[in-house]
């Protein structure tokens, strides 16, 4: 018996073994042959697809949540690898707030909160680089290169690539009612995206593992939300589709329904009405930003579905919320 997938080499002598089962003709099909053909009937269906991706670019958001568990995250690296194996150009950027609490948590850095958002002084953007920028980012990149592919993983600092400006946040003063600015620390935005360092990356067949940590005009380090980065990222490179990878089957309206597609204005009233709350808001707004700078179409769906890169790109209607001008 040989592992599926195995490649036999020289090739076996009769009775062959061909990758699932003992070939013993004739007789009546056996459920092995049943799977096999089932399995290249799948395949087969995957062909039009394949072609509309081939040459593509696919910006992919690999979030803190969705990479929680072990064997899921080592099938999404193996679904990126054959992404790439199959002509997709594929530019991963990952997230990390569950990483980062943690590690904040270890070396006993204390934070201060404001309105719930953690201010990040000095000391945490030293730990927020060193996770997102490291543990992280070279954790995701040894998932992809362990199933066959060429990652390499960068943060925005790399030859230049995300130049950042501080984030400017405002709140009503609960006791006054008025209107003030409040100071989240090293908490950035992308200011402009220079694509050379990704473009130099995947004209090699390399695929960028981009951490979201920018810098500005004087060199100061920031910390910046990733489906921010993955929007500007697959605007700048006019991708065909961004994946936004999440823990929900994709946006819900109020009875907890899959809402399979979302228009702008869409996305504005149910902000409005709430059924969009959390961190949801800034997800469906960066999917906007994104197809506004002319993404193709924005996807949040369920990145704890085995394989959902692949049914979402490779099979007819997709799984999650598309978002599309
Ligand atoms: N209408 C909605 N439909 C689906 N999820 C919603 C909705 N409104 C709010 N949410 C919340 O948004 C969450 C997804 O955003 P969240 O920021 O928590 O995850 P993420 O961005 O995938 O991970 P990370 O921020 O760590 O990268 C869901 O788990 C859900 O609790
Ligand atoms: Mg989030």
């Amino acid at each position: 018996m040989v592992k599926p997938g195995t490649r036999l080499d020289p090739p076996p002598t009769p009775p062959y073994t061909r990758g699932m089962t003992e070939f013993s003709p004739p007789g009546p099909l056996g459920t092995d042959v049943a799977a096999a053909a089932e399995r290249a009937h799948v395949l087969a269906q995957a062909l039009p697809f394949l072609r509309r991706y081939a040459g593509a670019t696919i910006v992919v958001k690999y979030g803190g949540h969705a990479m929680g568990e072990e064997h899921l995250a080592e099938e999404f690296g193996r679904d990126i690898a054959l992404l790439k194996q199959v002509g997709v150009n594929t530019v991963i950027v990952h997230g990390g707030g569950p990483q980062i609490n943690t590690m904040l948590k270890r070396l006993a850095v204390q934070s201060t909160f404001i309105d719930g958002l953690r201010v990040t002084d000095a000391a945490a953007m030293e730990v927020v680089e060193m996770v997102l920028a490291g543990t992280v980012n070279k954790y995701v990149s040894n998932l992809i290169t362990r199933a066959g592919a060429l990652a390499v993983g960068i943060c925005g600092k790399d030859g230049g690539m995300i130049r950042a400006r501080k984030v400017e946040r405002t709140r009503k003063n609960p006791e006054t009612g008025v209107e003030e600015k409040i100071d989240l620390g090293f908490v950035g935005e992308p200011a402009a995206i220079d694509v050379r360092v990704i473009h130099a990356l995947t004209g090699g067949g390399l695929v960028p593992v981009i951490a979201p940590v920018g810098v500005d005009a004087d060199g100061q380090t920031y910390n910046i939300n990733a489906d921010t980065v993955a929007a500007a990222v697959a605007g700048a490179l006019n991708a065909t589709r961004l994946l936004m990878l999440t823990d929900v089957p994709g946006v819900l309206d109020k009875d907890k329904n899959l809402i399979a597609e979302l228009t702008l204005a869409d996305v504005k009233a149910r902000i409005a009405d709430g059924t969009i709350t959390g961190g949801m808001i800034p997800k469906v707004e960066n999917c906007v930003e994104a197809v506004t700078l002319g993404v193709k179409g924005a996807v949040i769906l369920d990145g704890r579905v085995p394989h959902a890169c692949l049914l979402e790109l490779f099979t007819e209607g997709g799984t999650g919320t598309i978002i599309r001008r």
